[in-house]
């Protein structure tokens, strides 16, 4: 007996077409990535209804929804119930998996709970998915190519092979490999989009970005790794939750997609754009030790992105977003407050 919605087998099948209503599961829509896109989507997307499930870990936010607050459900709950996910994958059409533990300097002090929410969880939701017969968008990272030279011409494409540095980014690889065989071994309707490092508002005060701007915030000086001298490819998180929504209607079930927008700067680069912008000096630049594994290089080729879904970047001034990611932290001293002593009490025990 053929199952004739086998992705491999039969022609093309998109997750939604546009225009068409849908109903979502939005995992991890209380972090940073996954409350933008709820506000892109309510925006973007008003016929959508959305359902958020979060554990609320230190990184997930309450807060960070308030505006969008009364337009969803919130279900307060852990991706890895499979009962809770069970329900809610059967009453929903699309799963937008963005729930993981997703900070390279926590994965080194504590693998576990990577393991746990990264692997497990997607196992899990994979088993509804298959279950139900329902769709899914994976969220992943350009982290699981590992990292490139400086000097190297290549760019990662959907076609570099998987080399992981951390347990954050072996946790994210294994589950990019989950979700390849529930498509190919049970025909489940799958995406999945690997994207760069993302900046914006509502950021943990854990990352590279938020955690330099709170910093100055708070009378601190910032803390560079090392020499500085490792390039991470930047992407405003709005260009990367519009890539989303451009895959979930036009890209194909069991396809990859890498997402990245041109965006490549080294740290001190961005150190000192973020010094310049906040009115101060480089006696305000602190070097730190460096983290073990630290992967020199990531930069992705959107070619295919672009030439196959028709996406653009709308962010490309990169001065400009950081700029308005320094006002929107200057502006939400509440939202921050609360989360930073205990991070850098977390950084200090390290000697970062
Ligand atoms: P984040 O840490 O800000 O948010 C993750 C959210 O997931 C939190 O709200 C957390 O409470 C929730 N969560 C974690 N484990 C859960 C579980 N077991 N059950 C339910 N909820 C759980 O992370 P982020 O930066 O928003 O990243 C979101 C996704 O995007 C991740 O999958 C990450 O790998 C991927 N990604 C991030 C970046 C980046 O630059 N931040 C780049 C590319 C891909
Ligand atoms: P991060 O935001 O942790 O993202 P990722 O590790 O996923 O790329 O770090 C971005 C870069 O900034 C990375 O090269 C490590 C460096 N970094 C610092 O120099 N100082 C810091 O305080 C942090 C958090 C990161």
């Amino acid at each position: 007996m053929y199952d004739l919605d086998h992705p491999l087998k039969f022609g093309i099948v998109r997750l939604c077409k546009e225009g068409e209503f849908m109903k979502l599961l939005v995992t991890g829509g209380a972090g940073f990535i996954g409350s933008n896109f709820v506000h892109l989507a309510r925006k973007e997307r008003p016929d959508w209804q959305i359902t958020v499930i979060d554990k609320l870990n230190y990184a997930g936010n309450k807060a960070s929804l308030k505006e969008v607050w009364e337009e969803i459900e919130f279900i307060e709950g852990d991706i890895c119930n499979q009962e809770l996910i069970d329900g809610l994958v059967s009453k929903n059409d699309l799963v937008v998996h963005f729930a993981a533990e997703s900070h390279n300097d926590n994965s080194l002090n504590d693998p576990w709970p990577f393991v746990e929410s990264n692997l497990i969880g997607t196992y899990r939701i994979l088993e509804a998915v298959r279950k139900h017969g329902k769709k899914l968008h994976h969220i992943s990272t350009d982290e699981v190519y590992g990292d490139l030279e400086l000097d190297d011409p290549v760019k990662f494409t959907e076609h570099t092979r998987y080399n992981p540095s951390s347990p954050y980014s072996s946790t994210k690889a294994g589950s990019d490999m989950l979700v390849l065989a529930w498509v190919r071994s049970f025909g489940i309707h799958a995406t999945i989009s690997n994207c760069s490092n993302n900046y914006g508002p509502r950021q943990h005060v854990e990352k590279m970005i938020p955690r330099q701007i709170t910093n100055i915030l708070s009378g601190e000086k910032l803390k560079l790794y090392g020499k500085g001298e490792n390039v991470r490819d930047w992407i405003h998180v709005d260009d990367h939750n519009s890539a989303v929504i451009t895959i979930i209607e036009k890209g194909k079930s069991g396809e990859v997609y890498l997402i990245g927008a041109d965006g490549e700067k080294n740290n001190i680069e961005v150190f000192n754009m973020i010094l310049n912008m906040m009115g101060k000096d480089e006696t305000w630049l602190e070097h730190v030790k460096d983290r073990p594994g630290h992967d020199l290089r990531y930069a992705i080729d959107n070619t295919k992105l672009i030439n196959e879904l028709g996406w653009r970047p709308k962010y490309t001034d990169f001065a400009a977003g950081l700029q308005a990611t320094i006002d929107w932290y200057t502006n939400n001293e509440d939202w921050w407050k609360p989360l930073k002593a205990e991070t850098e009490a977390k950084y200090k025990k390290i000697g970062q």
